[in-house]
C-alpha cells in the first residue's frame, strides 16, 4: 500500500509493506549517482535491525553507520554537529543519501542533517515506531530541540522515500506503542472517514497488535496525515489541525520536565480536554465518543497532572495565544475547527481533569 505525496520540490512515496527492511535497498533504492549510504539508527534499532538494513543498501552502494543513543535528547545540535562532521569525514557528497533508520528521534535530526549537510542532501525515511510511520516520516518536518525547546531549529525537507515495516512494531515497548495509538485517535476524531469505526470494531486484533490487523490499519491511519500534507506542504492553515490535543499535552510535557506522562499519554488527556471545552462553550457534546476511543486502548488512565496555573502559563507562551488561548475543537466528528477560549473556561476543564 503506497501514497504518492506531491511538495514543491517534487513528489515521494510514502509505503508499507511486510518485510519491506530485508529488501529495503531495492524498493527504495539510493538515488542516482550516490556512492555511499550513511545508515543512521539509535542503539535500539540499530542493534534489531541495523544489520539486515545496511546488508541491503552494500548491494548498491558503500554503507557507513552512525548509531546515536536512544531516546529524545539525542535530537540535539550535539547530534547534528556529529553527524555532520562524520558525513565529512566520510567524504559524502551531494548524491549521497542518509538513510534514517528508527523513530521520530532519529527521522528528525537525520532528516535535519541531510537538510544541511552540503546545503541539502536527499534522504529516506525507515520509520519503526508506530508513531513515526503514520506522523512523524510524513510531511517533511524536520528539527532538533533547544534547551529553551523542542523543535525549535528545523526545516521542511522531505525524505525522497518513506518505506515502513509493519513487523517492526512487534519489538516496540508497549508505551511507545501506546503513544502511537493515541495519535492514530487523533487521526480518527479529525477525519470524516471510517478510521474511527475500524478503530471501535477492531480494538483487540490492534491491542494484540494482529499483524493483519496493523497491515490495513497502518495505512488508513497513515491516510489522514497524507491528505493534509498534500493541501498544506508548509502549515499554513489546515495542517494546524494535526495538533488537535496537542496543546495542553506539549504544557503537560514541558511542566513535568518530560519526565512524566508519555508523550501519548499526555494526548490522551489533551483530546479528553478539548472535548470538554467544547461541550462547555457550546459545541456539540462529543465527550462519550473520545472516551470511548481513549478505553478502547487504554489510554484513559488514571493520571496526576501539573498544577492548573501552571499549564495555563506554559499553553499561553505557546504561540497560539491570541486574547485567550486558541484551542482547536470539533465543530462534530471529523471536522476540526479553532476557536478562542477564555482562560476561565480552560481552568474550569484542568479542574474536571483533576488538576489543582
Ligand atoms: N517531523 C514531524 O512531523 C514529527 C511529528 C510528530 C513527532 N515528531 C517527533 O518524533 C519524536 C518521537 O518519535 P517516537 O515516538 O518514534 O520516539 P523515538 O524515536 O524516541 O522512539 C521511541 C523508542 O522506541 C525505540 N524503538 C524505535 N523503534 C523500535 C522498534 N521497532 N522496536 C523496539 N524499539 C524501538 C527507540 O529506540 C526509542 O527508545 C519526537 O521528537 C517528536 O518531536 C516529529
Ligand atoms: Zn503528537
Amino acid at each position: 500500500m503506497s501514497f504518492e505525496i506531491p511538495t514543491t520540490r517534487g513528489s515521494y512515496v510514502v509505503e508499507f509493506l511486510e518485510g519491506a527492511l530485508r529488501k529495503a535497498a531495492s524498493i527504495a533504492p539510493p538515488p542516482y549517482g550516490a556512492e555511499k549510504v550513511l545508515l543512521v539508527a539509535d542503539a535500539t534499532t540499530a542493534a534489531l535491525y541495523g544489520e539486515q538494513v545496511a546488508r541491503s543498501y552494500q548491494e548498491h552502494a558503500q554503507v557507513v553507520t552512525f548509531t546515536l543513543p536512544s531516546g529524545e535528547s539525542s535530537k540535539s545540535a550535539a547530534t547534528l554537529e556529529a553527524l555532520w562532521r562524520f558525513a565529512a569525514s566520510e567524504n559524502m557528497h551531494r548524491k549521497d543519501v542518509i538513510v534514517a533508520l528508527g523513530g521520530g528521534v532519529v527521522g528528525d535530526v537525520a532528516g535535519f542533517a541531510a537538510a544541511t549537510f552540503a546545503r541539502g542532501i536527499p534522504w529516506i525515511a525507515l520509520p519503526t515506531t508506530l508513531l513515526a510511520m503514520v506522523d512523524a516520516s510524513i510531511g517533511g518536518k524536520t528539527a532538533i530541540d533547544l534547551p529553551e525547546g523542542k523543535n525549535l531549529a528545523g526545516s521542511f525537507h522531505p525524505p525522497i522515500h518513506v518505506l515502513a515495516d509493519p513487523e517492526t512494531l512487534q519489538t516496540l515497548p508497549e508505551r511507545e506503542f501506546r503513544t502511537g495509538l493515541a495519535e492514530v485517535v487523533k487521526h480518527a476524531l479529525i477525519s470524516p472517514g471510517p478510521l474511527r469505526a475500524n478503530l471501535l470494531d477492531q480494538q483487540a486484533a490492534i491491542n494484540a497488535r494482529e499483524p493483519f490487523t496493523l497491515a490495513a490499519l497502518l495505512p488508513e491511519a497513515a491516510s489522514v496525515k497524507v491528505e493534509i500534507v498534500r493541501v498544506d506542504e508548509t502549515e499554513q492553515g489546515e495542517r494546524a489541525y494535526l495538533n488537535y490535543g496537542h496543546t495542553l499535552a506539549h504544557a503537560i510535557e514541558t511542566c513535568q520536565g518530560y519526565q512524566g506522562l508519555s508523550h501519548g499519554e499526555a494526548v490522551a488527556v489533551g483530546l479528553r480536554c478539548a472535548a470538554l471545552i467544547a461541550r462547555k462553550i457550546g459545541l456539540p457534546d462529543l465527550v462519550d465518543e473520545h472516551d470511548a476511543l481513549l478505553t478502547a486502548f487504554k489510554l484513559r488512565q488514571p493520571v496526576e497532572l501539573p498544577a492548573s496555573d501552571d499549564l495555563v502559563t506554559a499553553m499561553r507562551r505557546d504561540k497560539k495565544y491570541d486574547q485567550g488561548l486558541v484551542w482547536i475543537l470539533l465543530e462534530e466528528l471529523g471536522r476540526p475547527t479553532t476557536a478562542r477560549v477564555p482562560d476561565n473556561v480552560v481552568l474550569e476543564v484542568l479542574g474536571e481533569l483533576g488538576a489543582e
